[in-house]
């Protein structure tokens, strides 16, 4: 009697977690059809985005950016990045035609969390100190009476709103950075105060050793990614970014930005910096984890795109779904209380137990007992936690995919013609089309980036997809921000080789 009461007991249990992967399943889903309706979205919101400001949820935030780097660029260039978990500081040695980039010297440190959250001045007093050290070891081209010129991209990947490429004003934070102070404010000038208290005179020519007099370009990092993917490859058209946070840019034509009216630029294109993180659709598949999620996120409401396909969010998901199961059932064992930590389970690890290929999921075991102190789950339980993995991972790329194709529609690129344009399938024909992308969970996520290519098929059609190529392209962040500063320098601009 007591073991099939025991029987009895286990299936209903199993009935009711099966009941809540189902449900998981159901609100994921993203069919060919659903993911088409997110691609119109993304195009008619980039439109609205374009048309006035504030008119969209989508920012499309100008970059001032009108000439991407074609592969000529000279000399040797510098470049900060502030993205999200890191603080870079780079130079770069670039040859010319045809040789490329001849050297690179790249510093990377860990922003330390507390400076995520704390005084403005903390914050760029660490990255002046890193620009300070950097500098000083940078060897005999720096002869201390002279004061040389250098040039560098700034890249703080956050929305900006530019008034020229040299200048802006933080919008808001994302990906955990709250430093209130500096909402609204000029960013640059903040660098530039910085670096002047750790006596890296920037506008002053004052003769130390270490004296700069920096002509700094501000750039988001989809910008740099841009830049570098078009140093490479000329049908370069867009960026995307999927790590930390997520976000593309892309070239619009000038006439079509309609809320800058009378906009000039010599190449009659500009490059807009969409902030697609904030992205929002009704069609988009939503959970009540995602509801949960975003309810107790510190931007409520913000950032929607994001939370569902970001690096940031991603583990936090499959832990609120555990923790689900968990509540529903003891198959977890008796409650753990890790399982409630928000943010506890990060998306490598989560990665981690997706890929696990060993056939008893060791790996899965391994992070389920170390990270969240859940031990002994027998292996059909350790094959529901991939399970998991894969429905939430596999939405993200998906929409992330969809995404992609509602700029290429915008633009005139998915092979239907551009809603701007109007032309139909039969007279146009398709170009090939460089999309650079990069972030963590493309590059180090296998899963995902076949769930994107593999979705980005399906939405375009095998005839129309072999002509758009996603080129991975490496620390455009970084390189592609002091490749920018090389396109817009003056010494740049008279070098005709
Ligand atoms: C966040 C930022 C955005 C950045 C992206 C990728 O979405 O708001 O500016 O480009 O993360 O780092």
């Amino acid at each position: 009697g007591v073991v099939v009461g025991k029987r009895v007991k286990s299936r209903r249990k199993w009935k009711r977690v099966m009941g809540v992967l189902r449900e998981l399943e159901e609100g994921c889903e993203t069919t060919v059809g659903r993911l088409k309706q997110v691609v119109d979205a993304m195009a008619v919101e980039m439109h609205a985005g374009l048309a006035s400001e504030g008119g969209s949820k989508l920012k499309m935030l100008l970059t001032f950016v009108d000439n991407l780097p074609s592969g000529s660029e000279k000399g040797t260039y510098y470049a900060l990045d502030l993205g999200g978990t890191n603080f870079r500081v780079l130079r770069v040695l670039l040859g010319g035609q045809g040789s490329s980039i001849l050297a690179k010297d790249v510093e990377r440190q860990p922003i330390p969390p507390h400076l995520m959250c704390g005084t403005s001045e903390d914050l760029f007093d660490f990255m002046a100190s890193s620009v300070k050290e950097f500098v000083e070891k940078e060897g005999n081209d720096s002869e201390s009476s002279v004061v040389k010129k250098k040039e560098l991209g700034f890249t703080f990947s956050f929305p900006v709103r530019q008034t020229s490429v040299l200048s802006g004003i933080l919008i808001k934070w994302t990906k955990g950075f709250a430093i209130e102070e500096m909402v609204e404010k000029e960013v640059a000038q903040y660098l530039q105060e910085a670096l002047i208290r750790k006596g890296l005179d920037m506008r002053v020519a004052v003769l130390a050793y270490f004296s700069l007099l920096i002509y700094s370009e501000q750039v988001n990092d989809t910008v740099g990614t841009l830049a570098l993917g078009h140093y490479h490859d000329e049908d370069t058209v867009a960026a995307v970014i999927i790590g930390t946070g997520s976000n593309a840019c892309y070239v619009e034509r000038t006439d079509a930005i309609i809320k800058c009216q009378g906009l000039l630029t010599t190449s009659g294109g500009m490059v807009v910096n969409m902030e697609w993180g904030n992205f929002w659709s009704s069609h988009l598949p939503r959970t009540s984890y995602d509801i949960d999620l975003d309810a107790d996120s510190p931007n409520p409401y913000d950032m929607g795109f994001e939370k569902m396909i970001s690096g940031m969010y991603l583990g936090d998901i499959v832990r609120r779904v555990i923790l689900k199961m968990s509540q529903e059932s003891d198959i977890f064992g008796p409650d753990s209380s890790r399982l409630s930590v928000p943010f506890i389970l990060r998306t490598p690890l989560m990665a981690a137990m997706h890929e696990d290929d060993s056939p008893e999921l060791t790996v899965v075991a391994g992070i389920l007992r170390e990270v969240l102190e859940i031990s002994d789950v027998p292996l059909k339980v350790r094959k529901l936690v991939v399970k998991i993995c894969d429905v939430v991972t596999r939405r993200a790329a998906r929409l992330a995919a969809a995404g992609i194709v509602g700029i290429l529609k915008k633009i005139g690129r998915d092979g239907s013609g551009g809603i701007t344009s109007g032309r139909t399938r039969s007279d146009v024909k398709m170009r090939r089309t460089v999309v650079a992308i990069e972030g963590g969970l493309y590059t180090n996520y296998t899963m995902f980036r076949e769930y994107l290519h593999e979705a980005l098929t399906e939405i375009l059609g095998e005839e129309i997809a072999q002509h758009v190529i996603l080129k991975e392209t490496e620390d455009g962040s970084g390189i592609g921000a002091a490749i920018l500063a090389a396109s817009y320098s003056s010494s740049n601009s008279v070098d005709t080789d």
